[in-house]
This record gives structure tokens, C-alpha cells and sequence, in this order.
């Protein structure tokens, strides 16, 4: 008697859920001593320790069994109301659902707004882990030409029609750290209200801004056709995994539905203890530190990466060049002619650096010169050894190509 194949089918939509390119590409990196611009984690120096220990007594003193017992899948009352509190427009606090991270939200959105073949549009790049949360759903994905400031407006008015909606990051995006500006926002919103394109906002960094704020939320100027996603990650602390999501009354109750079966709620002992250290306005104490770290550390990357790459200015075709964010956690570079930012990864991790390359942002065909710096988790000093490893690797790299 031969023993069958394995008994278990899986679905088809198991067959397009892949291991993250980039999750691979960090394994790679792991090495110990290396200096990491690869990942996309949270100075651990941000995290308020202090006054989570106090809250988390507080919490367990003041309401045990609310904190440890089951609850609402909307999530904790006096959080969704600071979470209403905290947004620059009108938001009333029953169209906020806390999500076990931003991360869920999208993953709520795919599950609500996806068929089979619908046609999505994305950013070009995008976070990767939205395009993770929608594939499985079976989506047709469409990439939308984008440059520093934001979609590209002409190309999006050719590729709107039909689109369930449009997923965007407006503010310090992932992976580039570019910000879309008032008048490509405008653009786009009036755009999107004429042609009924909802659209998925998603909005971790906007509070890290380093010199001015950025310009108002899409999801402001027409709440009815956008859907908004928030976080915790960035501004507390990610292991909480907490983060929210602000939706019109026609989806709303078909995401918390989604969210019922998914966990049927997010931990309550985190969102009290959330809700707690977020009393008397400390985000706006706290965030401001933030920033000052964060952008400390982008002037340490710029100053770095001028001094290691001189020639970015007059001969920006034969070096690195990269943009200047204006705040968030990354900086986009862009290889020379010819290159690519993944045969240079073995080079960098061989002189004690890494960092993401950026084609696998893209939803089609990526830019294979392109690559992800992050600048918060490394210190300055880091930074400054980090950029000086890169510049050697790239020297490494280009003597190895076929002249
Ligand atoms: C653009 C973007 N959206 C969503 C997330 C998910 O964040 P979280 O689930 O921690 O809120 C991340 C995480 O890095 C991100 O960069």
C-alpha cells in the first residue's frame, strides 16, 4: 500500500501569501556587528517606559476585570474617543475601530473591499506589507506613477475607472519618505470625489515630521470617501500592536464585522493602558522628542552621505544620489546607471552594512537601483560608520562590473 500525497489542499488564496521579499533579504543582514539601515523598527530609545509601568499598575488596580475580561470588538470607549480627539477634523468617535495594529486595518480592508479581479491602484513604491494584506484577496494591482511629491494626477485619471480604491501614504512614505504636496492633495481629492474613488489613507508617520507639520489628511477633505488608517507603532511603542482605523458609515459596519471574525477584539488590557498614558495631552510632550531624535539622525545620514559621495551634486549620474525627508523613519537613494541594488547588498554586508533594496516596493516592474535607508534605529555614530562601509561596498561593487 503506498502512502498518498499530503491530505492537505490548500486554498488558492494560500498559494499567492509568499514570505516577504524583504523579510528574507533581512535574514541575509542578520549578521552580528552589522550595521543596520534595512529595517523598519522604532528607535527602542522612544519607547516611554516609565509611564507604561505606571499605567500598567494603574490599569491593573483601577480595572482588572475590564482590562483581562473579553469586550466590545469597536474597542475601548474612552480610546476611541482620544483617538476622535486627537484627529484634525470632525471624526465622531463610533466611526473609530481600534485594530490590532494598522496592519489589521489593512488587512480588514482587503477582506471588505477585494473580489477576486478587482482592480486596486497602488503607489510606485508602496508598503509592502499592504500589498502582503490585499494579494490574497486575488486583487488586480495596479501601479500608479508617483515621483517625490506624490501620485502622478494624469496617470491616476487614466487608471481610476472601475478601481475599488486607491491605497495611498501621503505623509513620509514607506519606503521613500517622500510627502505628497497641498496642490497634487488637492488635486488628487477633487480627482477621487469626481470619479468615486474611495481611498485608503494610511498614516503611521504623519506626527514625525521634523520642521513643519504636513499639509491636512486627505480622509479631512472628504471623510465619506475615505477610509483612514492610524498607529500607535511610532509614537508609542509597536509591541503593543495597537492602531485604529477611521471609516464612513457604509463600511464601517462590514469592517467591524471582519474584525469580529478575525480576533474579535484587540487586547483591552493594551488599549487601557494606551488610553491611559495618552491622558493629559503626554503625546504632546512626548512626540516632540520624537522628532528631535529622529531628526538628528536624518541630518547624520545627509551629512554623512554628502561626505562619502561628494560628486551626487555634479555628477549625479556616475554616484548614490537621494532624496532629503522631511521627516518619518526613511531616505530613498538611487544607484548609478547600470547597477543594482541587490548585487550591491553582498558587498555592503561584507563591509558591515545593509540596507533594503527598494524593487521589491514596487507592485510591477521596480526600479532596481533604487534602495531603502532607514536612519532611526542606528545611532549617529552608526550612521557615520555605516555610510562610510556603504560608500567602500559601492566602490567594491562598481570594480566588480564589466567595464
Ligand atoms: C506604511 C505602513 N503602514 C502600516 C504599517 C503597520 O504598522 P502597525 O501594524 O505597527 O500599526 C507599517 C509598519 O511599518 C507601515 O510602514
Amino acid at each position: 500500500m503506498t502512502l498518498s500525497a499530503s491530505p492537505w489542499h490548500l486554498a488558492r488564496r494560500a498559494a499567492r501569501m509568499n514570505p516577504s521579499v524583504i523579510r528574507e533579504i533581512l535574514k541575509v543582514t542578520e549578521k552580528p556587528g552589522i550595521i543596520s539601515f534595512a529595517g523598519g523598527l522604532p528607535s527602542s530609545q522612544t519607547f516611554p517606559v516609565t509611564e507604561f509601568d505606571a499605567a500598567c499598575a494603574k490599569v491593573l488596580k483601577e480595572d482588572p476585570s475590564g482590562a483581562l475580561q473579553y469586550a466590545a470588538s469597536e474597542g475601548y470607549g474612552p480610546l476611541r474617543e482620544q483617538v476622535a480627539e486627537m484627529l484634525p477634523w470632525n471624526v465622531d468617535p463610533a466611526q473609530v475601530l481600534i485594530t490590532t495594529g494598522s496592519q489589521q486595518g489593512l488587512d480588514l480592508v482587503a477582506k471588505v473591499l477585494i473580489d477576486a479581479d478587482s482592480k486596486i491602484l497602488v503607489e510606485s513604491p508602496t508598503y509592502l506589507g499592504a500589498v502582503m494584506a490585499f494579494i490574497p484577496m486575488e486583487p488586480k494591482v495596479v501601479s500608479v506613477a508617483s515621483d517625490a511629491h506624490g501620485v502622478d494626477i494624469a496617470d491616476l485619471a487614466q487608471k481610476a475607472d472601475d478601481a475599488r480604491f486607491l491605497y495611498v501614504l501621503p505623509n513620509f512614505q514607506n519606503p521613500t519618505g517622500n510627502t505628497m504636496n497641498e496642490s497634487r492633495r488637492a488635486a488628487l481629492s477633487s480627482l477621487a470625489t469626481e470619479r468615486r474613488l474611495p481611498l485608503i489613507e494610511d498614516n503611521p508617520y504623519g506626527d514625525l515630521w521634523f520642521d513643519t507639520p504636513p499639509p491636512a489628511p486627505l480622509t479631512a477633505r472628504n471623510p465619506d470617501g475615505c477610509i483612514y488608517l492610524g498607529s500607535f507603532s511610532k509614537v508609542l511603542a509597536p509591541g503593543l500592536r495597537l492602531g485604529f482605523v477611521v471609516a464612513p458609515k457604509a463600511v464601517y459596519p462590514k469592517l467591524l464585522q471582519a474584525k469580529q471574525a478575525a480576533d474579535l477584539h484587540s487586547p483591552g488590557f493594551n488599549q487601557r493602558m494606551i488610553a491611559e498614558v495618552m491622558k493629559d495631552g503626554f503625546l504632546d510632550r512626548h512626540v516632540p522628542t520624537i522628532r528631535a531624535l529622529y531628526k538628528a539622525q536624518r541630518d547624520a545620514m545627509l551629512d554623512a552621505l554628502t561626505q562619502h559621495f561628494p560628486d551626487a551634486g555634479s555628477r549625479p549620474d556616475q554616484s548614490l544620489t537621494w532624496n532629503t525627508p522631511a521627516g518619518g523613519m526613511f531616505l530613498w537613494a538611487r544607484l548609478p546607471q547600470g547597477m543594482n541594488a541587490v548585487d550591491l547588498l553582498p558587498f555592503a554586508v561584507e563591509q558591515g552594512v545593509a540596507f533594503v533594496p527598494g524593487a521589491p516596493f514596487y507592485a510591477g516592474h521596480g526600479d532596481e537601483r533604487t534602495l531603502r535607508l532607514s536612519f532611526v534605529t542606528p545611532s549617529v555614530d552608526e550612521i557615520h560608520r555605516g555610510v562610510a562601509a556603504l560608500a567602500v561596498a559601492l566602490k567594491s561593487y562598481a570594480a566588480s562590473l564589466p567595464a
